[in-house]
């Protein structure tokens, strides 16, 4: 599907029409399964479909018929879906618009076999209704070994929810997170996730992210987590409640979903690579929206504690056509290693201007997407921020795919996701001095 420049080659899409958040990540055998947030009738967010794709490598996607559909005026809004000895379980939140701009919110439960098809419904749906009008959505259900039981996280407005069940149907409310904890803004917090992860030294603990719906520090939508211990019914943050991490410093890395998987391997996740700040104005004709590249999860020990760390799939990693930067031009889907000392910036597509800047003295990082958009600019997409008090040297791997830029520093403990729609796709990254 090269049917516009910007296409991604890699990344997944939907063949036509709009897509926002991953849902239902599950990895079944080897194929890793995805569905996602789609409206295959518009190009801008609607009546919430679960379009559905499968992939064995995150290069070749194979598409699939609509998984959910819309069944008298609620829609499909997002949710995940695990494995289990007696097939597939996909949540999902019944969504419904009220009138004076309030929400109804359930969650259902639907069955599916082990190839992930067939789709029926739960009789016993919804099985978590709401209590009344609000946010009260987005389940991430998984497997808690050590109590037996299965966990349901849920939004419930600007803090998580978490329930859980012995059987799938029947919930029991355990506890909440997260209201006197992080990121606030006036905005909800959405699309919830908790993971168990390690260090390379053996040590565990649960990292627990949100997305925070508007107000993160770029402008917009950002994905925050926190790390913590879970015993099966409490997350407990093991850092002040005052700090906010974030996955991800570039605008475009929202709603991420690990997936859901038996074979005891790597925790992986995807991101619907937009903001919602501008998301339905992206200049793409056919279709509107991108996953990210997938991204392997784990912890790195610090002075300050354990943090997240992401980095790409080798197989997909190595896949990508390597460019060294000066070459004339690139492959459109490519990867480039970078260093850049302090007064150093990263120039993408042959703006004059580098997207990336290591300051003159080399304390601060920024990021700056004024001149990435050729064509126009939607409210809230150009602009610089800064990213970090650096120090130094940052080295780094920057990955494009039809202007998806995805740039991992600090050997995968920060990473910038941004959209760019430049004029041409196909110039090589280079270096440029900044001025003092
Ligand atoms: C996040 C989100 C979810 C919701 C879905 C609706 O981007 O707002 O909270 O379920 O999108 O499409």
């Amino acid at each position: 599907m090269t049917d516009e420049p910007f296409r991604p080659a890699l990344h997944l899409t939907p063949p036509k029409g709009w897509m926002n958040d991953p849902n239902g990540l599950v990895k079944v055998g080897d194929t890793w399964h995805v569905f996602y947030q789609h409206d295959p009738d518009s190009t801008t967010h609607g009546p919430m479909h679960w379009g559905r794709a499968s992939t064995l490598d995150f290069m070749d996607w194979t598409h699939h018929p609509i998984a959910l559909a819309p069944e008298g005026g609620w829609m499909c809004y997002s949710g995940s879906a695990i494995e289990t000895d007696d097939g597939v379980k996909v949540f999902f939140t019944d969504h419904k618009s009220l009138p004076g701009g309030q929400e109804r919110q359930n969650q259902s439960l639907v069955h599916a076999d082990l190839e992930v098809g067939n789709f029926v419904r739960d009789p016993a749906n919804p099985v978590l209704p709401s209590h009344g009008p609000g946010v009260f959505r987005d389940p991430k259900v998984f497997r808690h070994a050590p109590t037996g039981r299965w966990i349901m996280l849920l939004t419930t407005g600007q803090q998580i929810a978490i329930y859980s069940s012995a059987n799938l149907v029947d919930w029991t409310f355990e506890s909440t997170f997260g209201a006197t904890e992080g990121f606030h803004s006036d905005a909800p917090w959405e699309c919830p996730d908790l993971v168990e992860l390690s260090t390379p030294e053996g040590e565990t603990a649960w990292m627990l992210c949100v997305g925070v719906a508007s107000g993160a520090p770029w402008g917009g939508t950002g994905t925050q987590y926190f790390i913590g211990d879970f015993d099966g019914r409490r997350f407990v943050n093991r850092n002040s409640a005052d700090a906010a991490h974030w996955a991800d410093w570039g605008h475009d890395f929202y709603a991420a979903q690990s997936f859901s998987r038996c074979d005891g391997g790597d925790a992986v996740w995807m991101a619907w690579a937009s903001n919602w700040v501008y998301a339905r104005q992206t200049p793409t004709r056919a279709f509107r929206g991108a996953l990210t590249h997938p991204r392997i999860l784990s912890l790195r020990k610090g002075q300050d504690g354990l943090r997240l760390v992401q980095r790409l799939p080798d197989p997909l990693r190595s896949a990508l056509p390597e460019v060294s930067l000066g070459d004339v031009s690139c492959p459109p889907a490519c990867r480039c290693a970078f260093t850049l000392a302090p007064g150093e910036g990263l120039s993408l597509f042959g703006a004059a201007t580098p997207q990336l800047q290591n300051s003159v003295d080399g304390r601060r990082l920024i990021v700056n997407r004024r001149e990435a958009w050729a064509e126009g600019v939607a409210p809230g997409f150009a602009g610089t921020h800064a990213v970090l008090d650096g120090e130094g040297p940052l080295r780094g791997e920057v990955y494009l795919d039809h202007g998806i830029v995805e740039i991992c520093l600090e050997d995968g403990g920060l990473w910038i996701t941004e959209l760019s729609f430049p004029e041409r796709v196909d110039v090589a990254p280079r270096i440029v001095g900044l001025r003092g």
